[in-house]
């Protein structure tokens, strides 16, 4: 049995700006992965994915074109230029479902590499990254490709949409509290209301837009040479944009001040919005009380990460 696994990720700063072109900030979250395992079947069965979470499985050659976990294993099976094996492949995530921790990019990734190793080929990571983002098409319709990136490379990433990969160096390490509100938000959904805001009043979305890059840039300055103590601002800058576009909710507004009134220097909400995880910028005299002040104001899990 071969088993492989990915990481989450969040974006720091730049989410849904950065379909629109400008460049956004990304970083794996090791303590969330989604694993992927294949082993021979009996001969004949062909491929059958089998989600745990889910319960749900998949046989490949009955699943519809849309259906995500087929279109990633044919994607793979057509770039190795290989048959339908016969095999079985299980599924299993600890990353939060629609909750912009990249759980179906992180998915998909490790069934990529699953099966790369089973039928002995070689990936790389810019292949793998292009496999999944076909497939992230099928979940998020109008995705930026930053998902895909940051959970193919497993880097802090620095990225703007169609250009090659930035990886990011974070001169001084710094920890972020993720609380989960709970509330699962498909990011598809998230991205759809934006664009119709967008079409409706172009003008005012691509000055939001600006804004957000221009923070994400500071941000990246910020983090290259070690200037912590900025980000925290930062964060508070672009979750306030965030809410401009439409994208906050009252349960992630209430996680982020409950972070902020317990001593976090800065705080927003990750991915797609309107539920799904914040983030909180917090330190080593901070953290413990920035945890317990999530969960009292209602997060379903915190996962404490430094990044660098
Ligand atoms: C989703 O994790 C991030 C968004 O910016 C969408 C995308 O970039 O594809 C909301």
């Amino acid at each position: 049995m071969i088993t492989v696994a990915t990481p989450g990720k969040v974006i720091l700063f730049g989410e849904h700006a950065v379909v629109y072109g400008r460049p956004a900030i990304a970083v794996p979250v090791t303590q969330v992965r989604a694993t992927a395992s294949i082993e021979v079947a009996r001969s004949g069965r062909g491929t059958t994915i089998l989600s745990t979470d889910l319960a749900r499985a998949v046989h490949l050659r009955e699943a519809t074109p849309d259906d995500p976990l087929a279109a990633i294993v044919r994607a793979a099976l057509a770039r190795f230029n290989r048959p339908e094996p016969d095999a079985n492949i299980t599924i299993h995530s600890t990353i939060p479902i629609a909750s912009g921790m990249g759980s179906s990019a992180a998915v998909s990734t490790s069934i990529v590499r699953a099966l790369a190793k089973f039928l002995d080929r070689e990936v790389d990571e810019a292949t793998v990254s292009s496999l999944v983002y076909e497939v992230e098409k099928l979940h998020h319709g109008t995705p930026s490709g930053i998902d895909n990136t940051v959970v193919a490379y497993a880097r802090p990433v620095y990225f703007i949409r169609g250009q090659p990969i930035q990886t990011s160096n974070v001169r001084q390490p710094f920890t972020i509290a993720i609380g989960d509100t709970g509330v699962k938000s498909p990011t598809k959904i998230a991205v759809g209301d934006v664009r119709k805001a967008w079409e409706a009043d172009r003008d005012r979305y691509e000055r939001l837009f600006d804004q957000i890059g221009s923070i994400v840039e500071q941000a990246r300055t910020a983090i290259e040479t070690g200037e912590v103590g900025a980000l925290g601002p930062l964060m508070d800058a672009n979750h306030t944009l965030l809410s401009e576009i439409g994208v906050s909710s009252d349960e992630l507004d209430q996680l982020v001040a409950a972070a902020k009134a317990a001593g976090a220097s800065g705080a927003k909400l990750v991915g797609g919005g309107r539920g799904g995880n914040m983030i909180a910028l917090v330190e080593e005299s901070t953290h413990a009380a920035v945890e317990r002040a999530l969960i009292d104001s209602g997060a379903k899990g915190v996962i404490v990460t430094t990044v660098g």
